[in-house]
């Protein structure tokens, strides 16, 4: 044989090799499936693509079509998995069985952060700062969120005498959350340094991106999914750490001395670096050269995506819904009015926030309409297999997805026209945007429910506030509001420019 025969006989090898293992992999996957009473796979033409084309191309037909055909609970053969999608009813079941669904492993199957943020517990921790800490001492720190967010907002949008196009909005919405989010993670010391700013900025953006990223490996096996999307976290995430550790290095020597000094009477800064400083495991008798500079910097990672990401994104929603719906503005703006003269236009106190109810509503009903159709996928991490109520059976290991469409095209649980945004849904039924019921999964439920719910609902709010007391907003296109459009199953970020123009008639 000679060269060139040899080299395509070795890539036909390849090739029909690679193939062979998909089918054998398709096939136990599938063989797997008679012992037990699974929910119906819907029907799909072609083997190994399976459903995945119309997953990625319409999924909201996909979703709605197999709702109706194969009612609540259904199983849709997507990159090579076969994920099970359930309603309405057995939603709150995945969310309520947390010793079942597993939401941490769910999602690493996408984006495995825990192949970059490395430390064991971490995620556990967090979560538990958030809960005792962020939400537990909100009331305190409220007055330095809003001072942040107004010096944002001044920076990044600032006066606007003449109207100031911005053609980015999602990307100053970050530079602007970027700053009371920094305060609170690492502190009064650190939260104005550019560089510091410029790593939160970077890497909830990269971990927003990666989201989107089709995981098309996963049809081999998700392992080789995972491994190849965190290839640009890795490497973005060494250089930001390295910079995070060179400036948190100084704090902490200076924080560790002052308590070391002045003991108890040393009053200690209200932020999560502390609360990271405050763990014997982490740093060993105040000595500073005995503290987990890894651990820490991993932390702050974590909770950049944890608290950044996905606050960002409510944020943008929520103002482009407020610029596409012009007829709640009035009102809206009439009600932050009414609540800056009861403060005296003095800064907000928690219950002042809590007084907007009519804006609380509002961004409810934006956070309720951009969950995506499906999402918020759990892992079972039950033994061997788990019946639902309704009688279906599961393996361990199976990814269980919400149908968000069908929560919230549901009449019974939405109310009328529950596919149209309705701002005062909420209001009427006397529920603030914290609240998790059964008609609203967008923070999840459950004792796993996102315990920084309170911080994201109080900075979005804080956020709108600001805006409609001092500007008008309008779209540079003259289109009445941006597209709405889905990656898949994922609502596609809006990318159009907003025109910001202060307001002629501002009253104190
Ligand atoms: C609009 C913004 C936000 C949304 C939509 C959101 C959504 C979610 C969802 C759906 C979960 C999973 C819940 C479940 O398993 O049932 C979650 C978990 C979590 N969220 Fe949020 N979140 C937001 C903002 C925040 C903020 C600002 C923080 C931090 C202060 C935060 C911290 C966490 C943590 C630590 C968990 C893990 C909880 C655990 O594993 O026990 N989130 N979030």
């Amino acid at each position: 044989m000679n060269e060139i025969t040899l080299g395509s006989f070795y890539i036909q090898s390849f090739i029909i090799g690679f193939i062979g293992l998909i089918l054998v992999t398709v096939f136990f996957k599938l063989s797997g499936r008679t012992k037990l009473n699974e929910p119906p796979l819907a029907y799909y033409r072609f083997p190994i693509i399976g459903h995945t084309w119309s997953y990625l191309t319409d999924c909201e037909k996909l979703i709605l079509e197999s709702r109706k055909k194969y009612g609540e609970t259904f199983s849709l053969y997507v990159f090579g998995q076969i994920q099970t999608v359930v309603g309405k009813e057995t939603a709150h079941e995945v969310l309520k069985k947390d010793q079942v669904f597993n939401f941490r492993e769910g999602y690493r199957t996408f984006l495995p952060l825990n192949f970059v943020f490395r430390q064991d517990m971490l995620a556990e921790n967090n979560a538990k700062i958030t809960r005792d800490y962020i939400s537990g001492k909100f009331k305190h720190f409220i007055n330095e969120l809003q001072k942040n967010i107004i010096k944002a907002i001044d920076l990044y949008i600032g006066e606007c005498v003449e109207p100031k196009i911005i053609r980015e909005p999602r990307k100053t919405i970050s530079d602007i959350i970027a700053i009371p989010v920094a305060n609170i993670i690492v502190g009064e010391e650190c939260c104005n340094n550019e560089d510091i700013l410029e790593a939160f900025k970077n890497v909830s953006l990269l971990i927003a991106k990666l989201f989107y990223i089709p995981p098309i490996l996963s049809f081999i096996h998700p392992w080789l999914h995972q491994q190849f999307i965190v290839i640009p976290l890795r490497f973005g995430w060494s250089q930001h750490k390295k910079v995070i550790i060179s400036h948190i290095k100084p704090v902490i020597e200076k924080r560790l001395d002052n308590k070391k000094r002045l003991g108890d009477a040393w009053v200690a800064p209200l932020d999560i670096l502390q609360c990271y400083l405050d763990d014997p495991e982490i740093v060993i008798d105040l000595d500073p050269n005995n503290v987990n500079y890894d651990y820490i910097a991993d932390g702050i990672g974590h909770f950049i995506f944890a608290t950044m990401t996905n606050t960002t994104i409510g944020t943008t929603n929520a103002l482009y819904d407020l610029v596409e719906k012009k007829q709640y503005w009035q009102e809206l703006y009439q009600e932050a009015q009414e609540i800056n003269k009861q403060c005296n236009g003095n800064e907000l106190t928690f219950n002042d926030i809590a007084k907007m109810v009519k804006l609380d509503s509002f961004v409810k009903e934006s956070l309720r309409l951009a969950t995506g159709i499906v999402g918020l996928s759990h892992k079972c991490i039950f033994k061997s297999y788990y019946t639902f109520a309704n009688g279906y059976q599961i393996p361990s290991g199976r990814l269980v997805s919400l149908n968000f469409s069908d929560t919230n095209n549901d009449e019974e649980l939405q109310g009328q026209n529950p596919t149209e945004f309705y701002a005062y849904r909420h209001l009427e039924r006397d529920s603030p945007a914290t609240k998790l019921e059964r008609n609203f999964l967008t923070f999840g439920g459950g004792k796993r429910a996102c315990p920084g719910r309170f911080l994201a609902v109080n900075e979005i709010k804080t956020f709108l506030h600001k805006v409609l007391l001092k500007y008008n907003v309008r779209t540079d296109n003259d289109e009445i509001g941006p597209k709405r459009g889905y990656l898949g199953p994922i609502p596609k970020p809006i990318n159009v420019g907003l025109v910001f123009e202060n307001r002629k008639e501002i009253e104190i």
